[in-house]
């Protein structure tokens, strides 16, 4: 096997579990959207997003992971990292189910996925401005208004006056 075969195998990893860390992140959202009404309109948006995102990393793989043109800088690097992250949020995921957790809780542990290794490296990304392949310039106009998750959090925790002190449910994820 050669050594852009190797590589290209562990890309396809990396994008496969970035796609599953998206779709968990929706989904998580998706059981906010439900429990806080007040909330109720933000949470769908960001949802909706998450859900363009795994969208945009599953085009990726199918149209250019095989072209040898996907872009890296859109997952992150550490497999392991992205494997862990993506079974703690699915324990997390069970759990939010039997015992719900707090209107402050839910933005904290959002803020802390927000921030993880499986959203920061997109984010990035998307923000690159220096010199950039094509293919991440096409990502990021195809991503436009799906942005700034963490600091949107943050302006409508400090709008709505929710406290962001509290310590999130899932310690590893920062
Ligand atoms: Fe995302």
């Amino acid at each position: 096997m050669s050594g852009g075969q190797i590589m290209s195998n562990d890309l396809r990893q990396l994008i496969k579990e970035s796609i599953r860390f998206e779709l968990n992140v929706a989904e998580v959202y998706f059981g906010f959207h439900h429990r806080f009404s007040e909330d109720s309109n933000f949470w769908w948006k960001l949802l909706i997003e998450e859900k363009n995102h795994a969208a945009l990393l599953m085009s990726g793989k199918e149209y250019f992971l095989d072209a040898g043109m996907f872009p890296s800088e859109l997952v992150g690097s550490s497999l392991a990292t992205l494997k862990n992250l993506n079974g703690e949020l699915e324990r997390l995921i069970g759990q939010e189910k039997e015992s719900p957790m707090s209107r402050s809780a839910a933005f904290n542990l959002a803020i802390d996925l927000e921030d993880s290794a499986g959203e920061i490296d997109f984010q990035h990304a998307m923000h690159e401005t220096g010199r950039h392949s094509k293919a991440i310039g096409l990502f990021q106009s195809l991503n436009e208004f799906n942005l700034d998750h963490a600091d949107r959090i943050r302006s409508y925790m400090r709008q709505n006056g929710i406290d962001g002190a509290q310590a999130a449910p899932l310690p590893s994820a920062a």
